[in-house]
């Protein structure tokens, strides 16, 4: 469909999706959201779309026989958009290899945690777990491992002594919606540069 077409995969709430959407609704990211695809049906971030009259997509997990049947129909749907890039948000699903392959070095995720810290679920309560002092989120490409692809940026936040993984969590989502719509603008003006394992900006001034 185009390199500046964005798809969005959301399980849940879909405040990332939400960043997005208004980002490039108001010009900020050069890039438009064309679809919104939810393995959830019901989901919040399926009506954030609906709102801004982006098409959505719903692909209930559950009424697949088989994750490879429901994978083929994942790439069915992202092969009609031919999306210029596929950012998850909140999608609560590990994307296949077919899928990685397919759209290799075109799949952003956000995770709230500083990776390699802390992959995985619950990354805010594993945080307070492990009893570190800093944490924050992640923006990265997708590979075939959980949430290990190339850091595209990161920021931090302190954890306080008094977090529960709510508080932590609502800290870091507000370092999330703006980190993310950065990368994206970033990747859809082309100044990002993957070197590896590490990914360069060429922002003047950076
Ligand atoms: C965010 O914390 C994101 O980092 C993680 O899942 C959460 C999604 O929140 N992957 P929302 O659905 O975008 O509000």
């Amino acid at each position: 469909m185009g390199d500046h077409t964005l798809v969005v995969l959301a399980s849940g709430r879909g405040t990332n999706l939400q960043s997005l959407l208004d980002r490039t609704g108001d010009g900020t990211i050069p890039g438009k959201v064309v679809m919104v695809v939810s393995d959830v049906p019901g989901a919040q971030a399926l009506k954030r779309a609906e709102e801004r009259g982006v098409y959505t997509r719903v692909l209930d997990y559950s009424t697949f026989p088989r994750k490879s049947d429901y994978e083929r129909a994942l790439v069915e749907t992202l092969e009609e958009v031919q999306p210029g890039l596929i950012c998850l948000a909140g999608y609560m699903r590990i994307v296949g290899p077919t899928i990685v392959k397919r759209f290799s070095g075109r799949i952003m995720n956000i995770h709230p945690s500083l990776l390699p810290a802390f992959p995985g679920l619950e990354a805010q309560r594993q945080a307070l777990e492990y009893g570190v002092k800093i944490t924050g989120c992640t923006v990265h490409f997708v590979d075939t491992g959980m949430d290990t692809g190339p850091i595209i940026m990161q920021d931090s936040c302190p954890v306080e002594d008094g977090d529960t993984p709510d508080t932590l969590a609502e800290r870091i989502l507000k370092i999330e919606h703006r980190l993310y719509p950065e990368a994206v603008r970033l990747f859809f003006q082309n100044k990002l540069e993957v070197l590896g394992r590490r990914v360069h900006s060429r922002e003047v001034g950076k």
